[in-house]
């Protein structure tokens, strides 16, 4: 054993608690003594030894993800479409897709977000009022009338837009129901988006409804965010349940993208052992990229923009920057 490990543990409370105990655990939940060294275990009956200052918050070794070149103006877009997807309410879906879609477009992607909870909480994070909006996504999974065109708005930032949603949405649950092919309709209302984007992110609402399931159809990817509190765990095995009969019946091409720690406070134990047993659960599936808890993220909804602009030099503002290298790392790995 090398000079100063721990003794040979899993990913596990005691790879953290000796650590803490031993090395003060920085505001960014890494191990600030860079000197010793921790045994990590990687395939079964090997581990790798690294330096404590290398550890992420989730435990494992933080790789880099390097920064994309910037995308060719003239290349054919087809969009890569994701949910942002967890029935449990408050767990970060709907900031995570304004931060991510916001953090997206600064690398120079162009990203259309959709707004479809009928809460309009996404419609309000960006500066739409909900309750003066004209048209929004419902007339366009109900009606032929009207073009996207028609309802996609530009937002504060550059080449990030939004379809946005109101609290008529929670119709179109009830009047999909007599609908042929009603799983499919936001995938039929997308599909002429994808050459116009690079990315599109669907916030869904905290429900395994029909809603859901129509972003689930529609979608490449699911994310998941997972708020890192004692209860974190319950329902996940429900959603993931519902991922897997969605892409058995309806689109097979449906993948997880990953799961995202949020919320995470790096002082107490408690967020680092929900954290552990998360990943303990969930394995490479979860993202390196945690999201911590603070008090900035409220007031970018009061302001009505993403945290990139509105506290751009913010370690939550990086936070969400560095998740977007790891999103694009794991659309090119899958
Ligand atoms: N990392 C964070 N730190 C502190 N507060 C946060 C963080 N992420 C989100 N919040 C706040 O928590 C609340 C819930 O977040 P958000 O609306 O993103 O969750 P949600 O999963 O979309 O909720 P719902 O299920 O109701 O749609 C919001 O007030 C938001 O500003
Ligand atoms: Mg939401």
């Amino acid at each position: 054993m090398a000079d100063g490990a721990c003794p040979r543990a899993s990913w596990g409370t005691r790879v953290v608690q000796e650590s803490t105990r031993r090395h003060a655990v920085t505001e960014e939940g890494l191990f600030s003594d860079g000197t010793a060294k921790f045994e990590v275990p990687d395939a079964p009956g090997t581990s790798t030894l690294v330096d404590a200052g290398e550890m992420g918050p989730t435990g494992r070794p933080l790789p880099t993800f390097p920064h994309p070149a910037p995308p060719d103006p003239d290349r054919r877009m087809h969009a890569k479409i994701i949910s942002m997807c967890n029935q449990k309410g408050g767990v970060g879906k709907t900031t995570t897709t304004i931060n991510l879609g916001a953090a997206l477009a600064e690398l120079g992607f162009k990203v259309l977000l959709v707004d479809f909870d009928p809460q309009g909480s996404l419609s309000v994070g960006l500066g739409v009022n909900p309750h003066t909006l004209d048209k929004s996504i419902y007339n366009l999974l109900l009606s032929k009338q009207f073009t996207a065109d028609e309802v996609i708005q530009e937002t504060s930032v550059r080449d990030l837009d939004i379809l946005p949603s109101n609290i008529d949405l929670s119709a179109a649950e009830v009047q999909l129901v007599s609908e042929v092919a009603r799983e499919q309709t936001l995938t039929r209302v997308l599909r002429h988006l994808r050459a116009d984007y690079d990315f599109i992110l669907i916030d869904c609402a905290p429900s395994l409804g029909l809603l859901t399931i129509n972003a689930l159809t529609a979608s490449d990817y699911v994310l998941m965010p997972l708020e890192c509190e004692f209860f974190a765990l319950r329902g996940i095995a429900l959603l993931t349940d519902t991922i897997s009969k969605v892409s058995d019946r309806l689109n097979p091409d449906l993948q997880v993208l990953g799961i995202l720690g949020t919320m995470y406070d790096s002082r107490t134990l408690h967020a680092r052992e929900v954290l552990e047993r998360v990943v303990q659960a969930f394995g490479e599936d979860v993202f390196h990229t945690v999201i911590r808890r603070t008090v900035k993220f409220p007031e970018t909804t009061v302001a009505g923009e993403p945290i990139t602009t509105y506290a751009s030099a913010s370690p939550g503002a990086d936070a969400y920057r560095q998740l977007a290298r790891e999103v694009l790392q794991r659309c090119q790995d899958q």
